[in-house]
């Protein structure tokens, strides 16, 4: 298991704890937590629902090209976009601090 922070749109944060072994993704956990993340494509990187930013300091891997083309179109974009759906927990991403971004 690993926890990663979530703050929300309201700027108030939240203790995740994912499984590793489930290939769950940062959508789908905050999904769970009952987080208002709608995930509209089903993890896809269609959608952009799952917009989110990287506040720590976590090497992620590079955006794939279907991410980069999502956040392209997305709005309120900055440099630490990531789409929540494309993270897949692993336990390099234990203390992860993230936070949604605005609709
Ligand atoms: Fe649609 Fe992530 S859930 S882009």
């Amino acid at each position: 298991m690993i926890n990663l922070t979530v703050v929300d749109r309201e700027g108030k944060p939240h203790e995740l704890e994912g499984p590793t072994f489930m290939d769950l993704n940062v959508m789908e956990l905050c999904k769970a937590y009952g987080l208002p993340v709608e995930g509209t494509c089903g993890g896809m990187a269609l959608c952009a629902s799952c917009h989110l930013y990287i506040l720590s300091n976590h090497g992620l891997s590079p955006a794939s090209n279907d991410e980069e083309n999502m956040l392209d179109q997305a709005f309120f974009v900055q440099p630490n976009s990531r789409l929540g759906c494309q993270i897949h927990l692993h336990t390099g991403l234990d203390g992860l601090v993230v936070q949604l971004a605005k609709e």
